[in-house]
């Protein structure tokens, strides 16, 4: 046992084995899902250590979803939730481009997901109650006044210098050297992508994407006149390389679209040696890289993960994100890091819409650099990780046996596989009736894929989340083929 033991290589070693007894007695049963687990105090008592150090293993525990914490009540031991299955995926597969249409399936679906009189657990975008509204209503009234000119001319051609300082110094963070006039503001990340894909591709070229792929893109493809070619990808690695070099050596690829971190839907990140061997597999064909990195910022860990663009050597990646997901989705910014292509991005911009709003990019210069930011970010990454836990927890308590799901590292959004047979279609249709939306699997895709999966959005978790969960398990239920 741990008592007496002595610590020669600092606290870590050990906590590492007081966490290491208590996962052995989850493993053994003595301690199952739901049970409560002893105090910090007990266990303190008990192996003879520091308060601090059995804090450190429930920490560890909680980080492995081994155990959880509840709030004024202790630690429990968590439901074990299937994870999706990593599927197979051949070498070679078969893959052709394939023509998009654009589905008013998928419009309705984005309509309905900001009707407020609907539970929200389709829409990807943060809730308002974890946000700094306040904060930036107060940053965003004092620029005003402070800048008075700035706020009501054009920020033109590249965007509001302060602006593009600030989002040049976090870029860092994830890896990218560059300076204020390599980045170019946009309205949200989804400008930038389309910007992105109208400087490198015209009306009949094929854009490699990953799949499952996030169904608004797939819609911009399509009014582009462009085709997709969708490649598989995992919920661990993303998008397979092996599969994308066997497209390329047998389609003309034009340019390739990935979410290299907790991508939409699968949560996917993609591992830096992967990211690596992405951005070299496409320099060496000279196509073009569009990364949409607008998860970035919210890893659970803290930790905030490299951009495929950090290694770039050959100007080919065009970086795209915004502060949808991390600060204000209605101030619609985002930015875009053109590299070869920033030129060609700026003219399109100009002749689109000349440039974005204003008073929306000084509110934010001034919040990136006095207003807390990294401060948010860690409160919101914390509140995300919990309401992913406790929404796996519900669907595994409420869905159909056979459920499975991704276990993202960050994000907010839940991927669910159901048991074969059960129709998302048919699920989506009945949930609104009931008053609750969710984005069913097969928009995701173009090859009728996807029938019995559903995307699930946990930026938020209280009673009536936990009801609607409920209600589409439930329906789950009555959808299982007899
Ligand atoms: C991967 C991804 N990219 C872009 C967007 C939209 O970004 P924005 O609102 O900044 O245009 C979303 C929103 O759901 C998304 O999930």
């Amino acid at each position: 046992m741990i008592k007496g033991q002595k610590n020669s290589v600092g606290t870590s070693l050990l906590y590492e084995q007081v966490a290491g007894e208590i996962a052995g007695l989850i493993d053994q049963g003595t301690f199952k899902a739901g049970d409560r687990l002893p105090s910090i105090r007990q266990l303190s008592r008990r192996f003879g250590v520091s308060i601090n150090t059995v804090t450190q293993a429930y920490t560890l525990l909680e980080d492995k979803r081994l155990i959880q914490a509840r709030p004024q009540s202790g630690y429990y031991v968590r439901s074990r939730v299937p994870e999706i299955r990593e599927p197979d995926l051949p070498s070679r597969p078969f893959i052709l481009p394939t023509t998009v249409t654009i589905s008013e399936l998928c419009h309705q679906v984005m309509r309905n997901m900001m009707r407020p009189d609907l539970l929200p657990l389709g829409s990807a975008i943060p809730s308002a109650q974890n946000l700094p509204i306040d904060k930036l209503n107060r940053i965003m009234a004092s620029e005003l006044r402070r800048c008075g000119d700035d706020a009501v001319i054009y920020q033109m051609p590249l965007g509001y210098e302060r602006l593009r300082v600030q989002i040049a110094r976090r870029a860092l963070v994830a890896g990218i050297s560059s300076g204020p006039d390599d980045i170019l503001v946009t309205s949200g990340c989804v400008e930038a992508v389309l910007l992105a894909l109208r400087a490198t591709c015209h009306a009949g070229d094929t854009i490699a994407v990953e799949s499952p792929f996030y169904f608004n893109f797939m819609q911009m493809i399509a009014e582009l006149g462009l085709k997709a070619l969708e490649i598989p990808s995992t919920p661990r690695d993303g998008i397979s390389i092996e599969a994308l070099r066997y497209a390329i050596e047998q389609n003309s690829i034009t340019a390739c679209l990935v979410i290299t971190n907790f991508s939409n839907p699968l949560g996917s990140l993609m591992p830096d040696e992967r990211k690596r061997e992405l951005v070299e597999l496409l320099a060496s064909h000279e196509i073009p890289l569009i990364e949409d990195d607008i998860y970035g910022d919210l890893a659970f860990s803290n930790e905030r993960p490299s951009a495929a663009k950090s290694f770039d050597r050959s100007g080919l990646v065009i970086y795209c994100s915004s502060f949808t997901k991390t600060l204000a989705p209605g101030y619609r910014i985002g930015w875009a890091i053109g590299g070869r292509f920033q030129a060609k991005m700026e003219r399109l911009k100009l002749m689109m819409n000349i440039a974005s709003s204003s008073p929306p990019q000084l509110a934010l210069a001034e919040f990136l650099a006095n207003g807390g930011y990294d401060h948010h970010l860690r409160s919101i990454r914390k509140i995300h990780a919990r309401n992913i836990s406790q929404m796996a927890d519900a669907v595994a308590h409420y869905f159909p046996e056979g459920t499975r799901m991704t276990h993202p590292t960050g994000g907010f959004i839940l991927w669910v596989e159901m048991p074969v047979g059960i129709n998302a279609m048919q699920l989506y249709h009945l949930a609104l009736e009931r008053g609750i939306s969710i984005v069913p699997g097969p928009l995701f895709s173009l090859a009728n894929k996807y029938g019995n999966y559903i995307r699930l959005s946990a930026a938020v978790w209280d009673d009536r989340i936990e009801q609607g969960i409920k209600t589409l398990g439930e329906l789950a239920h009555e959808l299982l083929p007899v």
